[in-house]
Formats: C-alpha cells, structure tokens, sequence
C-alpha cells in the first residue's frame, strides 16, 4: 500500500490533521494506497497559495508563450507515462485497461488543444462614438477551485486545469475522494515541466470536509463542478455569499432514440455503447433507450443477445469490457435501483451480480424494457450498467417522451432520413446531440447542459471562456475633453 501526500504549493504535504484515508481497488475491494484527509484548515492553506501565485508570483507575470508551452510539456509526459497512468486509473477505478489508455490519450490532448489556444486569445476594439480607443481585455478570473468526479478521474482534472492554465488562472483542484490517485502522480511532474509553486495545487479529501470549504472560500473567484445534480445544487447555494463564478455539469438521464428506418446492427451496437461504456458511470450515458414499436420486440431481442456476450472481468485483462463500478457506496446505490426496477417494469437481462469474477463490486448488464417515462429507472440517474428501454409510436412522441425529463445534457438519434433527423435535432432540448452514434467526445466541440444538466460549458473556445473575465479600457484621445465644470 502506497501513503501518498498532497501538493500544496509545490510542496507534499500531510493534512494539517495528520490524518489519511484508505483508497480502493473496486475489483479487489482492498485498500491500495492512502491520502491526506484534508479539511477547511488544509483548503486555506491550499487557497493561500493560489492567492499568491496568481497576485504577485512568477505566475502573474508568465506570457500566453510560457504556459501554452508548459501545457505541451505536460501533456508530453502524460503521453510517455501512459501504461503506468493508465494502470494506476484502471486499478483505481475500474474502468477496463483499454478505456484508461483512451482516456490518457484524451487528457494529453486536451493539454495540447489548450496549450495552442493559450496565445489564440484575443481581446476587442469596440467602436465607441468618442475620440477615444475602446478596447475590451481578456483576463484571468483569478483563483479557481474545481472539484471532479471518479468516472474519469484524470481526463476530467484535464478538463479544468488546461483551460484554467491557459488563461492564467491559479488552481485549487479536489479529485473525487474515491479516485485521487493519478491526478497525485501527475502532480510529481509540475514543477518539472514549469508550473510554478501554487500554479496547481491538489488537496485530497472529502465533499463536504473538503469541497464545501472551497466552494465557500472567500479568495476563489471561481468554482468549477462536476458530478451529483444533488451536490450541484448546494454549490450553487454555498457560492453565493461571495458571488463566484460556478460552472456546473450535473450528468443526466439521456435519450438514445431509435427509429425504425436506422441501421439495424449499427443501432444495437449504438444502443448498448451508450449506456454500457465505462460501466454505464457516464454523465451523458444513453439511459433512456427510445425504440420506434415497430421494430421494437427485434430491438429488444437483439440487444439483450448482444448485452449477454459483454465480456466482464478484472479491468487490467484486455479482453475485459465491463469492469466493477468504482465503490462499495455505488454497487449499493446502482442495486438499490435494480430493485425498484423490478417493480416498474420488465427485465430483460442482468438484475444481479455476475456469478465471476467472485470478488469486485460487479454489476451485470441489465436492461428494462416496457419502461413508463414517469418510472424512478427512467428519471434518475442510476450511474451504472442499467438500461430503460421505452417505445414510441411516431416522430412527435419520441421528442415529447425525450425531452420529458429535468436533465439535458445529451442526446442521441439513429435515423437514415436526413430530414425526420434534423427535426428531431432541433428539437431535443440537450447540450450534445449525437446523429448515428452516441458518446464521442472532442476537445474541440463544447461540452455542457441544458435544464438541471447545468450550466457553462467546457472544452474548445468555450472552456477558455470560462476562466476568463473581460475588462472595457477606455482610452480618451482628446486632447481637451469635455471641461463639465
Ligand atoms: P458527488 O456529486 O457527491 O461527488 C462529486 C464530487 O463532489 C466529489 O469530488 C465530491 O467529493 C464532491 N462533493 C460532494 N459533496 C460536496 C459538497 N457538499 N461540497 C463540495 N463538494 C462536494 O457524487 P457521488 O456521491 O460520488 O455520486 C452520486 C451520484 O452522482 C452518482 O450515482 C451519479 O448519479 C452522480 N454523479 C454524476 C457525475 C457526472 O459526471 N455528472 C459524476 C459522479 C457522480
Ligand atoms: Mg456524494
């Protein structure tokens, strides 16, 4: 077992308690490392350094240049050290050792996308009706805390810090307390690749030991959140005494929609990606699965055949496609919801823990079919291997049926009809909307919600613009202004 410290101000540091925490191996349920438990005590320290970093430190004082090529540096050692991250994120996690690699690929490009975008942005002329120049500035929001889930523990500490860094932008960042491994290991090469003290430091702790006293902290200007819609919801509470800014996305309850004219084998294979990647613990997972009733007792069949044959297994084989969801505290909550659907609808398949492997926190494959929209399994997100299979009859019933939800982040639909498929575009009211295909995701395309999925949006442009305040100049080139008095 590993002891791991924090980093704080460049710096490894204990809690200022002294005390740790156990981390897991989900498919092994044994503890494999520990890290500081750190409290409000740690978070000022963490704060503190931040502070000092972006108000008077190297920092403040770095060109686009200096952090766009730090963000390449970084992302080149994620690249050279991704069969050791990987492993770590799947041992960690769950998720099968393929995905990590995946995901290590996403997280260096994400640092590269933003390293590039660093000095491509660009402040404004306004055209004022004065003799004067009119400028609007760009400028880092300040300190940002940013607090991550456990589903993609290091992809998503790459979606906050690059954008964050790339604007200049100091930052205080808590990994999920389930998974804070990798984000620790990537922290050993900060200062090895330039990142000045307190640039980045990473406290590892509990939601509301450690999360609430940043999000509540009076010297961070801004909170960067993903995970429970119920923990976004207080956030955006808990961050109003002192106004920050709050980006917030809150997962979902998606649509995938089916109609009968899509191709066959491609929807199956389309349906079951969608809610089954990554253990179906996915923020924009395809939970609700929209069946046009034509076809939908073949869909049924077919896919609950194919659900059947999803190799589950320890997450380091690579024949595995299905690992353990990430904790104890999510088998219980992912089962519980199992049960109820039992009594809302029909079970196709799964519904119990798998027969091998014999230790792990494994949930089978489960789909429900004749599920009503208005079920609990078909308006919560249920964050694991579970599918809510729904008929339609027409075009018009599938929108209402797919918008019939509080959420909005995704949505997907399968058609050959270019025009039913822009209607039905159009229509959705969700952040991401897939044709064809559903869950690939591109650091050059936005990423964020509609509804109670949340607000903001991060990756491409957009993610930058979060991090960034605009500052109007106004500069008077008369030389005998207006004398009033
Ligand atoms: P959570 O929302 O409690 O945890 C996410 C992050 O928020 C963690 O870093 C946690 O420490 C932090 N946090 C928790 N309480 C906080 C508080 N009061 N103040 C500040 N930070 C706080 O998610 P949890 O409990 O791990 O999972 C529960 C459900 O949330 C899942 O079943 C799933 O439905 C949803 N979820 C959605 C995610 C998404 O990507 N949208 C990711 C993780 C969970
Ligand atoms: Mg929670």
């Amino acid at each position: 077992m590993k002891s791991y410290r924090m980093y704080i101000n460049g710096e490894w540091v204990e809690s200022c308690r002294g005390t740790y925490f156990p981390v897991h191996d989900p498919s092994t349920e044994e503890i494999i490392a520990e890290v500081p438990d750190a409290n409000a005590q740690d978070v000022d320290r963490a704060v503190a350094a931040a502070r000092a970093a972006f108000d008077s430190g190297p920092w403040s004082q770095s060109t686009a240049q200096d952090r766009g090529r730090l963000l390449f540096r970084l992302a080149q050692k994620v690249r050279d050290e991704t069969p050791r991250l990987a492993e770590l994120e799947s041992r960690n996690c769950g998720k099968p050792i393929v995905e990590s690699e995946y995901d290590m690929a996403d997280v260096a490009t994400c640092f590269e996308y933003y390293g590039g975008l660093a000095t491509k942005v660009l402040g404004h002329v306004n055209p004022v009706p004065a003799n004067a120049l009119s400028l609007s500035l760009r400028e880092p929001v300040g300190v940002a805390g940013q607090i991550i889930p456990w589903n993609y523990p290091l992809l998503m500490a790459a979606w906050k810090l690059a954008p964050a860094l790339a604007a200049g932008c100091a930052c205080v960042l808590k990994p999920a307390e389930q998974t804070p491994l990798t984000a620790l290991e990537m922290a050993q090469w900060f200062e090895e690749v330039g990142l000045p003290p307190g640039v980045v430091n990473i406290i590892t702790g509990f939601g509301e030991t450690a999360g609430a006293p940043l999000v509540q902290h009076p010297q961070v200007n801004k909170i960067a959140f993903t995970g429970s819609a119920a923990v976004g919801k207080q956030i955006v509470k808990m961050a109003a005494d002192t106004v920050k800014r709050v980006t917030l996305e809150l997962g979902g309850k998606s649509p995938n929609i089916f109609f009968a004219d899509a191709d066959f084998e491609a929807a199956i294979d389309g349906a079951l990606f969608g809610v089954f990647i990554n253990q179906g613990e996915v923020c924009s997972a395809g939970s609700r699965i929209l069946v046009e009733r034509t076809i939908y007792s073949r869909f049924l069949e077919a896919m609950t055949e194919k659900a059947g044959r999803i190799k589950l297994g320890p997450p380091l084989e690579r024949e595995t496609k299905m690992g353990p969801l990430v904790s104890k505290e999510q088998y219980e909550r992912v089962n519980s919801y199992v049960e109820i659907g039992k009594k809302e609808a029909k079970l196709a398949i799964g519904g119990s823990r798998p027969a091998s492997p014999a230790r792990g926190y494994y949930v089978a494959p489960t789909i429900f079919y004749d599920v009503d929209n208005s079920a609990r399994i078909a308006r919560e997100e249920i964050f694991g291997p579970v599918a809510a299979v729904i008929p339609f009859n027409n075009e018009t019933e599938a929108i209402r049926l797919a918008n019939d939800t509080p959420y909005g982040l995704a949505a997907a639909v399968w058609s050959r009809d270019i025009f039913k498929v822009f209607r039905v575009v159009k229509a959705l009211r969700a952040g991401v909307v897939w044709v064809n295909h559903m869950q690939p995701t591109y650091v050059e395309a936005p990423w964020g919600g509609y509804k109670q999925s949340g607000f903001g949006r991060e990756l491409g442009p957009w993610g930058i613009e979060e991090y960034l305040e605009t500052k109007q100049v106004h500069i008077n080139l008369d030389e005998q202004p207006i004398g009033w008095y």
